[in-house]
């Protein structure tokens, strides 16, 4: 992401329009501000709380040791400009507080409505990485004027919307709670946008009905009596309630977060998901009480981490539709298990003269291995081209796979445009000379049910922190005796079944593909992210989605000198854009200031943009958190930018 943040507080307070009216200035607020600290008891020089050491995240010793501001760009923590909730509660003026955040009706931190948890408040403005003049400016001892509290304790329910104003703009007459899903199918020329990016096969079902928003406070699949000590957190056994994107979003903590002072909108989902609060609990406990090595150690602990981690691998096989836990290997990540595939398939089966075919969407990730193991081998890449949409072409396709290719590397969809491509068919035709497949999952799992063994894929990979689970962990499915036949990659523990100096013999996959101690903590939380989506419904999400690309799809075409970079009948989540009259970073920018995440650049896929003409494209990218009224939002400041350079 190469968004700016405003380089000074000056800065911010013009893209911001500067200070509502009456406010004094930054000079004047530091001025008052510091002459307040000095005649506070104890001060000397100005605002120096002692912080308190032992403080999580914070060194020990006097503030004067921290940075007068986090650097730039931490989302969150970088406007410095006092502005109002939706409530009408100025955003940057609660107090810090010592005492714990207050909380919602279900136990949870309520971070949105009333400020950071009370670490933070100790070191006041400056841990929060205000800049220091509006640090020592903001009343952090002061009490706000008292305001009624907002009726819904969440940023995105009922009156205390902060999108209101956006959506009034778009679409004047429309009453808020009733655009509250993606209902793309009663707008003006829904059936022409339908047919456009209908997903006959993908998502066949019917239409997300129109779910007023919740304001029941519960979370969809956390049991508050799960996280009690004795029970491993899990998600309740209830049939899920209709599809509603409130209540999701309240699983999301990260949701009720601010930037630049305004509800965070997080459209940067293709890079990387955020977080349900399952999640987040599943890794609390495994640390608190079942965190050891695995399947090495005679003691409780060993056992609970050891069946926690087997758990989350039959998870991810169940997830994924392989035939059994065996065929999954935990990995960093998507590029990992590439890396993994091209290292031990590729060294084995790859050779002078053969063929690997890649396509033309893939992501670098699913390129540079490809190329390394070529380059080793004396093997060439042949790549398959896509039509002005962004889709494969298929029969240029079959006219590359020869007796030579040895593998197709296909991703199910593309990073950078969103394109479904036509992977049943792919491996088909690889199959037919004999080729082995390898599909990138990495955009496709959180967005639609995928089975492996449907596909008939040899080896599929994905990562977890694109499903909603934790970074740094990941899997290779691969067919059973395929794996079993295969070198390891790494040596170490774990992997082994017996060593002498001599000679090792190697444990069957997947430990045979996992040396050393892996990432167990982040698996058993990826565990839990799919279990979530399982609970959701991963079809219920491939139909919001759909819908909500649909709308946002339809709301993009109405801004003047837009051009939408990947436009295939079947895509997914991604909503790729350059603005004439603006370079990406400069829409990145305006859409971060405005508190909306997108990527903008060439999104680690160099080859397909520059089919577009281009190096660098504005990304948005939905998960089923986002909302219409989001979207809204999003193309009323794109709008707001077209009219401002005309
Ligand atoms: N692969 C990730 C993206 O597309 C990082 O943004």
């Amino acid at each position: 992401m190469t968004t700016a943040t405003p380089t000074s507080s000056d800065d911010a307070v013009k893209a911001h329009g500067g200070p509502p009216a009456g406010f004094p200035d930054v000079a004047t607020l530091a001025l008052l501000a510091n002459e307040f600290f000095h005649m506070l008891p104890g001060a000397a020089g100005g605002v120096s709380p002692e912080l308190p050491s032992g403080v999580p995240g914070f060194p020990a010793g006097p503030q004067s040791a921290l940075p007068a501001a986090t650097p730039a760009g931490v989302p969150g923590h970088g406007a410095p400009v006092p502005t109002t909730s939706p409530g009408g509660i100025p955003s940057h003026g609660t107090p810090p507080r010592l005492t714990p955040s207050s909380t919602t009706p279900t136990g949870v931190p309520d971070h949105g409505a009333t400020g950071v948890p009370a670490a933070d408040g100790r070191a006041g403005g400056i841990a929060l990485g205000v800049p220091e003049a509006y640090a020592a400016a903001l009343p952090t001892v002061a009490t706000p004027p008292q305001v009624p509290a907002p009726r819904s304790p969440y940023y995105f329910l009922g009156e205390s919307s902060a999108y209101t104003a956006y959506a009034s703009q778009s679409q004047p007459n429309a009453a808020l709670d009733d655009r509250v899903t993606a209902q793309p199918f009663s707008l003006p020329g829904a059936s022409d946008l339908r047919s456009l990016l209908d997903w006959d096969t993908h998502s066949p079902g019917p239409t997300v009905p129109a779910a007023a928003p919740s304001t029941d406070p519960r979370f969809y699949f956390l049991d508050p009596a799960g996280t009690s000590v004795g029970s491993v957190p899990t998600v309740p056994q209830s049939a899920h309630p209709p599809f509603d994107v409130h209540a999701i979003r309240r699983d999301f903590p990260i949701l009720a977060e601010r930037v630049h002072g305004r509800p965070l909108v997080w459209f940067d989902n293709a890079a990387t998901t955020q977080k349900p609060q399952a999640v987040i609990d599943r890794l609390a406990w495994f640390y608190a009480h079942e965190n050891s090595n695995i399947h090495r150690a005679a003691h409780d602990l060993a056992a609970r981490a050891t069946d926690a981690y087997e758990g989350a691998r039959s998870t991810v096989a169940r997830f994924l539709g392989a035939s059994s836990a065996e065929e999954i290997i935990f990995v960093r990540g998507a590029t990992e298990g590439i890396n993994l595939v091209a290292q031990t398939f590729g060294t084995q089966h790859i050779g002078e003269g053969d063929e690997i075919v890649v396509s033309l969407l893939e992501h670098h990730a699913n390129i540079v291995p490809w190329q390394q193991i070529a380059a080793e081998k004396g093997a060439k890449i042949r790549v398959i081209p896509v039509d002005d949409s962004g889709q494969i072409l298929l029969e240029e396709y079959r006219k590359l796979l020869t007796s030579r290719t040895k593998l197709v590397a296909i991703t199910q969809v593309s990073n950078a445009l969103g394109t479904i491509t036509p992977v049943r068919e792919i491996v088909a035709m690889a199959h037919s000379v004999g080729a082995r497949v390898l599909v990138d999952g990495a955009q496709s799992v959180s967005h639609m049910r995928v089975n492996v063994q449907a596909l008939d894929a040899d080896f599929f990979v994905f990562s977890g922190h694109k499903i909603f689970g934790p970074t740094g962990i990941g899997a290779v499915y691969g067919k059973k005796d395929l794996l079993n036949s295969l070198p390891p990659w790494q040596g170490g523990g774990n992997m082994i079944a017996d060593v002498t100096f001599e000679r090792t013999l190697y444990h069957e996959a997947p430990t045979r593909f996992e040396a050393g101690t892996g990432n167990i903590a982040d698996a058993v939380g990826l565990g839990a992210a799919l279990d979530y989506l399982e609970r959701i419904g991963i079809e219920n999400v491939a139909r919001y989605e759909h819908n909500l690309l649909v709308y946002a799809t339809h709301g993009m075409q109405t801004v003047p000198g837009l051009r939408m970079i990947g436009t295939a009948q079947e895509k997914a989540s991604v909503l790729s854009f350059v603005l004439a009259g603006y370079s990406t970073e400069e829409v990145g920018k305006a859409l971060n200031e405005e508190g909306i995440a997108v990527r903008s650049g060439h999104h680690c896929a160099q080859p397909i943009l520059r089919r577009f003409g281009l190096e660098a494209t504005v990304r948005p990218s939905l998960a089923f958190y986002n909302t219409c009224e989001e979207v809204d939002h999003m193309v009323a400041v794109l709008r707001g930018l077209v009219r401002a350079r005309r």
